[in-house]
């Protein structure tokens, strides 16, 4: 070979390299297959395999063994207790994987009840795309079993949940709503990129196919897009067939990255959902904040069937990372709270490993019109915070200064050095934007132990005085329970934390 090689034009010798070589050895880390097109030896092998009858590549839109690699790995989380391995298709996106099952199982005339909280591109294509197509969708309340149930038609053929929904975290009863989906005959799909599968694996409830935006969790590192659905194996290959058609194929790269980032997602998640429910716990608490929404809250009226659902590792269920804070005032009021938070980032996407916020009406539900945003329960002024790797404490300051602040004039901004304090950018346009029934300012935050407090308020009462709740484990009682007055100030949340680990000698 290396003769007749010798003997062409350098052209065609800087073609045809030698070939890559094929190690006996696995390689621990995963090869990327970075080729559109794979060689046969012959006509008859390249048909066959076209022809789906022998195993093999051709075409990277079609098959890649790295984008293989990718998907096999999330049907192994996926469905380590079922009975059948589960199989999988991975996708380019998650609004790939989500629009290729319904252009798989819905055709016209087609009925579909889905989730009214469900992500904004999902009812988008669900509303603009599939309606088009003759496919009409009813946007339930997927939280009551009875609506979900009315809904029901002979022609249904999907019913659509997610297992935390984005961004009003309600949490699907997925044994109940699997029930419902097969006494009809319709499928039962599940988004459960919320809820990745170290936190829940909705086949085991009945699902019939699971999808992710890999984007998110499972990528981890905002570097990424992707999707993938699981499933039974006669399902997962009529997906692949319209995969194939519709051409919505991820790519080797990113493929390789999504799986890397499987390798340290449950070491990322477990840290992501202690934070989320130390900060949801904490913020809920301050008088600025309307609501929180966040299933490990025991409030939530998702927590029971979470518990029920979720894993649980030594540090507890794992109730997901996503905590939607709704601060007083609204719309305004929930832009300038997420505007105001110097930590915490305003940018797209969820699940990496730096903290993100997003003011869900105005941008990833910004598709759903206000009677749309209020049958899916997602409050005008709700800002979704996906909760990253940072220190919860920094986290919860942060949270802390911007709340504090959104009884400041509108259009005052930090300057660059916090410690300098306000500067009013537009001190004549500058107005108060807290709720009409503003919470007295005199409080402590929750993690000040209570033997530390010495609040002057408190000899008043409660009544405009201090309204902090008893920390977790301490107690708070009329005339002997004290608190320090909070001020914003960013680094003292931090400074008190301190405190609290290692309390000095008195
Ligand atoms: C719950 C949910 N499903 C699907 C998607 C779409 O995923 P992608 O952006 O990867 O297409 C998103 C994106 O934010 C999402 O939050």
């Amino acid at each position: 070979m290396d003769v007749v090689r010798r003997q062409l034009g350098e052209n065609t010798r800087a073609v045809h390299l030698p070939q890559v070589p094929v190690p006996e050895q696995q390689p621990l880390g995963t090869p990327v297959y970075r080729t559109a097109a794979f060689a046969f030896r012959t006509s008859e092998e390249y048909a066959s395999v076209l022809n789906d009858e022998r195993p093999g590549y051709s075409y990277s839109r079609i098959d890649n063994p790295t984008v293989d690699a990718f998907a096999r790995a999330v049907a192994a989380l996926e469905g380590p207790n079922l009975p059948t391995w589960p199989a999988a298709q991975a996708f380019a996106s998650g609004m790939a994987a989500i629009s290729t099952v319904f252009l798989t199982f819905a055709r016209t005339g087609a009925h579909i009840v889905a989730s009214a909280a469900t992500y904004g591109g999902t009812y988008s294509f669900l509303r603009n795309v599939a309606g088009r197509f003759g496919v009409e969708t009813d946007f339930v309340d997927m939280t009551s079993l009875d609506a979900v149930r009315a809904a029901m038609r002979p022609a249904t053929r999907i019913l659509y949940a997610e297992t935390i929904a984005n961004p009003t975290t309600a949490v699907a009863n997925l044994p109940a709503l699997a029930d419902i989906a097969h006494e009809t005959g319709a499928l039962f799909v599940v988004d459960s990129t919320l809820a990745p599968p170290v936190v829940c694996r909705p086949l085991e409830y009945g699902a019939d196919l699971v999808l992710h935006s890999a984007t998110k969790y499972i990528g981890g590192h905002s570097d990424v897009t992707g999707g993938v659905v699981t499933g039974r194996a006669d399902l997962i290959s009529r997906v692949r067939q319209v995969r194939v058609d519709t051409g919505g194929s991820l790519a080797p790269d990113e493929a390789f990255l999504l799986r890397r980032g499987l390798e340290t997602l449950p070491v990322r998640v477990r840290r992501q959902c202690s934070t989320a429910m130390m900060f949801a716990a904490t913020v809920s608490r301050h008088p600025g904040v309307r609501s929180v929404d966040y299933p490990g809250l025991p409030q939530h009226p998702g927590h029971t069937v979470a518990r029920r659902l979720f894993d649980a590792g030594p540090e507890g269920v794992r109730f997901g990372a996503i905590v939607t804070v709704t601060p007083h005032g609204g719309r305004e009021a929930g832009m300038a709270f997420a505007d105001r938070l110097r930590l915490a980032q305003i940018a797209t996407s969820l699940g990496g490993t730096h903290t993100k916020v997003s003011h869900a009406a105005s941008t990833t539900h910004r598709q759903m019109d206000s009677r749309a945003l209020e049958s899916a329960g997602i409050d005008p002024g709700a800002v979704r915070f996906s909760i990253g790797l940072e220190d919860a404490e920094d986290l919860i300051s942060d949270a802390y200064v911007a709340l504090d602040s959104l009884g400041r004039p509108l259009g005052a901004r930090w300057t660059s050095n916090a410690r300098s304090g306000w500067q009013s950018s537009s001190a004549a346009g500058a107005r108060s934007i807290r709720s009409p029934a503003p919470a007295p300012r005199t409080y402590c935050p929750p993690w000040i132990p209570p033997s530390t407090r010495s609040c002057p308020s408190a000899s008043r009462g409660t009544a405009g005085g201090c309204r902090s709740p008893a920390t977790p484990g301490g107690s708070r009682s009329a005339g002997t329970a004290s608190c320090r007055r909070w001020t914003p100030w960013p680094r003292r949340g931090r400074r008190l934390l301190r405190d609290r680990a290692a309390p000095r000698a008195a």
